[in-house]
Order: structure tokens, then C-alpha cells, then sequence
């Protein structure tokens, strides 16, 4: 199946971990990259990335839903203190759909120590709180929602849900509605850590997708964007997208991700995730545009693709990880030697660093095999 690589990442990121800790080395830490989802209002942004986590909590709609950013930390927690189990990105776990499991939870940063096991009411407390902060009345506001997600199932990442781009100012938005949504996704997207999911609904005409234009502003060489196409569904009988996955419309170094969402029906019908993630799968396997590439379609590759990435990112730090253990031991080495201690046979250090070269060698295959086809679709 293709959510394994959630299950190799973690347990990488999970012995890397412990290596740091046995060390006791706070100048060792993965940052893994934050992801953001780019793209117009009512693309899909939000429903893409609740598919991604696997859980159903996110506020979605038509027009102006999302109107705050939603920095949504995903914290693996061991279940009842046993390592994670099945940790994984996507909804693909059995369990992604339960409605209260008291390994899972929510806590938000302004309702510190309150803990939500229920997902529908972390969606009304999005609701509720951004309403608090920009009345009723579709106003926008670039103070964040603070959100960690507590699980056994997920990996540790954090994905930030923003407000779509959009021109013409409605209900109580301030005229340049534009120039205020563009300086706030700015903020976030134009870090070099941030993976951008550029959404572009594929009913639309890619050629006015702004959410690839902006990530090209920020991203021109491409090596942090995906570009992932919404609604692939609604297009028009006899149209697909085929011709965009192959790179010949707007070509992307990352490649493209055709997705099927829940749509506005489903939504208002709370139907579960886990029917959704069934039915974008026989979707795409009994397309006629797809179904010779249905394993590069749909939400589990776009997981996977994240995953690859990733990886790619965890392989390209181990190297100034080294660096600043090093760095770190021989400071510590001529601390000891001012006080004119004992410095042993001075190994320490060395043994440090073989436990980290002998961990890369055991995930070289995982790191280098997982690296090599970034753009199996194109
Ligand atoms: P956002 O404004 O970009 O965050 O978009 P939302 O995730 O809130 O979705 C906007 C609307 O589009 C909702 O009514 C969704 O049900 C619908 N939608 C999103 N993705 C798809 C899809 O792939 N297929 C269909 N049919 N509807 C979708
Ligand atoms: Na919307
Ligand atoms: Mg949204």
C-alpha cells in the first residue's frame, strides 16, 4: 500500500530522536518543514488538508471560511506509552474516523489545558474563536489559531491552513482585501522550510491559478511546491487533466497531485473520511483519463509525496546535525580541560558520531529510496 512511507518516516524521525536524547544534545533537533496550502478561495484548501491528517475537524465551505490562519500542530504521542503503532500521514488508519478515542486530542493555545477529544467540537471552537476575533460578518485577520493534535497516528509536523486569495472585498472586509491576504500568506510562505501544496481547483483554467503564480514568486525554482488539482470530479464530461500531470501545460518540478475531495453534498451529509479516501480511489481507478496511473492519483500519493519529501529533507540535515555536534563536544571537551579534568581517552565524541553514521546506514535504503522518484508522475 502506499501509506507505509508514514510508518518509515516516524520510526527514522523516532531513532533519531533517541540518539539525541541518550546524547543529551539540545544542538541536535530535526525542524521538519511546515507545509501550507496556497490557492483561491474555495479551492479546496481546507478539505485537502484535513484529508491529509485523516480527521474531519476542519471548518470548510463555500465562500470565505477560512478566515484566520490555523497553525495545526500534529504531535505523535505514543498510545498507552507503546511506541507508535501505525503512525502515518493520511486517513488510510482504520481508526482515522472515530468520533472520540481517548488516545487522540485537541488543545488550543488560547484554551490552555482544556483537552478536546471530540473533533466536531474543534471545529466549533475554530469557528467560534474566529468569529470572536473578526465578527460574523466575512472579516479576515492575520492573528493565528494556535492548534496541536495529539495522536498515535500522526507524524510530527506541523500544517498551516490559510485563507484563499481573493479580489473583490465582501461583507466587512477592508478594500484592499487583496493586498491584506496577500502579505499574509507572504508570511508564511515565503519561507525556504515551508512546502507549499499549491491548490488549483481543476474546473478552472490553470493559466489563472494564483496560487501557482505567487508560489513561483516565492519559490521560483520549484523545489518546495507541489501542485495538487482539486475537484477533478466536476470537470466538464471529455476534459481531464492528464495533459497537466505530463508537465505540458505549466510545468512543475514536483509534479502535480489530481485529488477528489467531499464535495459541499457530502459535507452537509458528515460523510465520513474514510468513504471519501474509498471513493476518490474507485474514482481514479475507473476514469478512463486515469485509470492507467490511478496509484499517482488521489490523497495517498499526495501523502506520499509528502513523505518523500520529507525524507529528502531529514537526509539533507543530517550532515549540519553532525557539524553541530561536533561543534558541540569539542566546546565541551576544552570546558573540561580549563577545569582540568579528566578527559578520559577522548572518545566520546567519536561514539556520538558512529551511532549517527551507523543510524544513516541502516535508513539509507529508506532515505535514498524514497528520494530518487520526487516526480514519479511526470
Ligand atoms: P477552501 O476555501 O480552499 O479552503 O475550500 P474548502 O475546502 O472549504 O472547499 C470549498 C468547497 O469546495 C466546499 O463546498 C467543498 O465541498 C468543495 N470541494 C473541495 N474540493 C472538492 C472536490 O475535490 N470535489 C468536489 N466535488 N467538491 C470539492
Ligand atoms: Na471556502
Ligand atoms: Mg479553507
Amino acid at each position: 500500500s502506499s501509506s507505509g512511507l508514514g510508518t518509515e518516516i516516524v520510526s527514522v524521525i523516532n531513532k533519531l530522536q533517541d540518539v539525541f536524547t541518550a546524547v543529551g544534545s539540545s544542538a541536535a533537533q530535526i525542524d521538519l518543514p511546515q507545509i501550507c496550502v496556497l490557492g483561491s478561495q474555495s479551492s479546496g484548501k481546507s478539505s485537502v488538508l484535513e484529508n491529509i491528517v485523516g480527521r474531519d475537524f476542519l471548518p470548510r465551505g463555500t465562500g470565505i471560511v477560512t478566515r484566520r490562519p490555523l497553525v495545526l500542530q500534529l504531535i505523535n504521542r505514543a498510545a498507552g506509552g507503546v511506541p507508535g503503532t501505525t503512525p502515518q500521514i493520511n486517513g488510510k488508519d482504520k481508526g482515522a474516523d472515530k468520533a472520540a478515542n481517548a488516545d487522540e486530542w485537541g488543545e488550543f493555545l488560547h484554551l490552555p489545558g482544556e483537552k478536546f477529544y471530540d473533533f466536531h467540537k474543534i471545529r466549533d471552537e475554530i469557528v467560534r474563536d474566529t468569529e470572536a476575533k473578526t465578527g460574523k460578518n466575512a472579516g479576515i485577520s492575520p492573528q493565528p489559531i494556535n492548534l496541536r493534535i495529539f495522536s498515535p497516528n500522526v507524524l510530527t509536523l506541523t500544517l498551516v491552513d490559510l485563507p484563499g486569495l481573493t479580489k473583490v472585498p465582501v461583507g466587512d472586509q477592508p478594500r484592499d482585501i487583496e493586498k491584506q491576504i496577500r502579505e499574509m500568506l507572504l508570511k508564511y510562505i515565503s519561507k525556504p522550510a515551508c512546502i507549499i501544496l499549491a491548490v488549483t481547483a481543476a474546473n478552472t483554467d490553470l493559466a489563472n491559478s494564483d496560487g501557482l503564480k505567487m508560489a513561483r514568486e516565492v519559490d521560483p525554482d520549484g523545489t518546495r511546491t507541489i501542485g495538487v488539482l482539486t475537484k477533478v470530479d466536476l470537470m466538464d464530461a471529455g476534459t481531464d487533466v492528464v495533459d497537466i500531470l505530463a508537465g505540458r501545460i505549466i510545468p512543475l518540478r514536483l509534479g502535480y497531485v489530481p485529488v477528489v475531495n467531499r464535495g459541499q453534498r457530502d459535507i452537509e451529509a458528515s460523510k465520513p473520511i474514510s468513504h471519501a479516501l474509498e471513493h476518490e480511489r474507485e474514482f481514479f481507478e475507473n476514469h478512463s483519463s486515469y485509470k492507467g496511473k490511478a496509484q499517482f492519483c488521489g490523497t495517498p500519493f499526495l501523502a506520499r509525496k509528502l513523505n518523500m519529501i520529507l525524507m529528502h529533507h531529514i537526509r539533507a540535515t543530517i550532515p549540519d546535525i553532525k557539524a553541530r555536534i561536533t561543534q558541540q563536544l569539542a566546546k565541551y571537551n576544552a570546558e573540561l580541560q580549563t577545569l582540568g579534568g579528566p578527559l578520559g581517552d577522548g572518545n566520546a565524541g567519536n561514539v556520538v558520531l558512529s551511532v549517527i553514521t551507523e543510524f544513516c546506514s541502516e535508513f539509507r535504503t529508506t532515505i535514498d529510496g524514497n528520494t530518487n522518484d520526487l516526480s514519479l508522475n511526470e
